[in-house]
């Protein structure tokens, strides 16, 4: 395991699976019900962008950072909502001043952000080092339940959940070759065991037969599908496009992602594309 997110932290694939979590997480937080929350891969909760790693790889300057810059007017209100999160997140932990944010939120902080009481978040991450630094993040809060565990067997027992509505985010480094086959097998138990729920998974898109592989797997449940690819990619090595699918996502979802992410991409310099399969119905014609 040698995949570290510090690196990555508020990057372009950040930037697009974290806007598209906190938009997941408010609608399913708007009904009166209890949420089971499940980060099969949860990374160290939070990270420091003016660290030696990030600064090392700048890129979350070419995604965050250049977000969080753009001009307000005309932004979309998931973006804003995202950037809002992030700012809270980097007010309360991160240092003092500066322009832009400092300290980023992980996935497992924007969950914890949105959790009502009552609501129930378990975040695995199997690295000792940064499920260490997980478990310091959210020392004495006991809303989070820490796991230094693989996701994929944690999700194994703990599907269904007792609140019978839930999200599970899954976010692999893709260290592992089987790694579209280990997701796909997760996935169909996942399904199995509880059909309802929404599964929103991220992934790199290097081998693009890998990935229509992997979405045809998929093909017969209801997904939403989102690219961010950005044009000049930092290096000739680095990861240059990223998806990510949700299923079962819950309504008005698509809505906001179709007016975020082409904006997020304009301000990125970079190309999006989001379609739903089976295709979304026509709106309905309102009587004359
Ligand atoms: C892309 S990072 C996660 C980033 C995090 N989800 C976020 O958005 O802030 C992937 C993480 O998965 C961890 N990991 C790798 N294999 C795992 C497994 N089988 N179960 C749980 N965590 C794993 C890695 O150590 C790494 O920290």
């Amino acid at each position: 395991m040698n995949y570290r997110h510090d690196y990555h932290a508020g990057n372009f694939a950040d930037v697009l699976k974290h806007l598209a979590l906190c938009e997941l997480l408010r609608l399913l937080t708007a009904k009166d019900k209890k949420l089971f929350v499940l980060d099969t891969h949860a990374g160290a909760g939070g990270y420091d962008l003016g660290g030696s790693r990030s600064t090392r790889t700048g890129e979350a300057e070419a995604g965050i950072a250049r977000l969080a810059a753009a001009p307000r007017a005309g932004m979309p209100a998931a973006v804003s909502r995202y950037l809002a999160a992030v700012a809270a997140y980097d007010r309360k932990f991160g240092p003092p001043g500066g322009d832009g944010p400092r300290r980023y939120p992980g996935s497992p902080r924007l969950i914890r952000a949105a959790l009502r009481p009552g609501d129930r978040f378990i975040a695995c991450e199997l690295h000792p080092d940064d499920a260490l630094a997980l478990k310091r993040e959210f020392a004495g809060d006991r809303a989070v339940e820490v796991r230094q565990a693989d996701g994929y067997q944690v999700q194994k027992a703990m599907l269904p959940p007792s609140e019978r509505r839930g999200l599970v985010l899954i976010d692999p480094p893709f260290e592992a070759a089987d790694e579209f086959e280990r997701l796909s097998r997760a996935l169909r138990q996942g399904l199995r065991r509880f059909a309802t729920g929404c599964y929103a998974v991220w992934y790199p898109i290097k081998d693009e037969t890998a990935v229509a592989d992997f979405l045809d797997k998929l093909a017969a449940f209801r997904l939403l599908t989102m690219t961010l690819r950005l044009d000049k990619a930092l290096d000739a090595d680095k990861l240059g496009t990223c998806g990510l699918v949700v299923i079962n996502p819950p309504w008005r979802f698509e809505e906001a992602m179709a007016e975020a992410l082409p904006w997020v991409a304009a301000v990125l310099g970079g190309k999006s594309s989001v379609a739903a399969t089976p295709a979304s119905a026509p709106a309905p014609v309102s009587p004359p």
